[in-house]
């Protein structure tokens, strides 16, 4: 079994490797290709709950998805990520909404879009025991004011992810991803912490990285220019269900080996 310790230890040395599961089957798949950590992205509120961001994920639907991973993961490090506004609004409130994920959910760790109102908060739960992964540069929680465009590309906003990134180290995040910015600034980071940095969109320096499962699989339409697809599962499902739809309507399907022995009935009336 993976361990947030073992994910530490990586930093500058093993690439890291991480995707998104929201499902058993699928995060069963991704763990038994040997992926370090599984993050239950809130990308699930686009990815496969059918809103078009993120905001609109609950705690509630973050646990249950959590769970579902966590019941099909046997090494992968299993990473909750917290959805919009379940942290940041009042400290008690926070820490009850990660722990939640641990609790009741099984996660090994959690992940905070971060900023300056989470630098105290992460200490508080690396204190309590609820490991945290931060989260800077773009931060989709943000799309109303940020919008989805690249952070970091002036010399002040680099700075601050650098200063942002220190200070959640040191307060005792186990690792950093960095979401679409300059890869020379996610290069600087890495190069700043002792801590591994995972990049979506931040090249080839970071110490690992993280896609969505479902743009590797080519599944779904709205792709990052910064992902990759890797497969897809698009065509292998239209296909799939094509072959279903054709054979029931033409007969074909249930043949005699799809069917129930007859029972031995008399007649009824
Ligand atoms: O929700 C998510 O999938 C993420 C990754 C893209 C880092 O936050
Ligand atoms: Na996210």
């Amino acid at each position: 079994m993976t361990t947030v310790r073992d994910v530490r230890s990586m930093a500058g040395r093993d690439p890291i490797t991480m995707l998104t599961a929201y499902d058993a089957p699928t995060a069963a798949l991704v763990d038994a290709a040997g992926v370090d950590l599984i993050l239950v992205g809130d990308s699930m509120g686009n990815a496969t709950l059918g809103y078009d961001s993120t905001l609109p994920v609950t705690v509630d639907e973050m646990k249950s998805r959590t769970a579902a991973v966590s019941r099909a993961t046997n090494d992968a490090v299993v990473v909750a990520d917290m959805p919009f506004l379940s942290i940041g609004v009042d400290e008690a409130q926070s820490i009850e909404h990660c722990g939640r994920m641990l609790k009741e959910a099984d996660a090994d760790a959690v992940k905070l879009e971060c900023g300056p109102h989470t630098v105290e908060l992460t200490k508080r739960l690396a204190q309590l025991g609820i490991p945290v992964m931060a989260h800077l540069g773009l931060t989709p929680q943000q799309v109303k004011q940020t919008g989805y465009l690249r952070q970091g590309t002036s010399k002040e906003e680099a700075q601050e992810i650098l200063d942002l990134a220190r200070a959640h180290e040191e307060a005792g995040a186990f690792s950093l991803v960095l979401e679409h910015v300059p890869a020379n600034l996610a290069a600087q980071v890495t190069d700043a912490l002792t801590i591994p940095t995972i990049g979506i969109g931040a090249g080839g320096d970071c110490d690992g990285q993280v896609l969505v499962v479902n743009d590797v699989l080519g599944l779904g339409e709205r792709v990052p220019p910064f992902a990759k697809q890797f497969g897809d599962v698009q065509s292998a499902m239209e296909e799939a269900i094509d072959g279903y739809v054709d054979a029931v309507e033409s007969g074909e399907f249930p043949a005699d080996e799809h069917s129930h022995v007859e029972a031995d009935l008399d007649e009824l009336y």
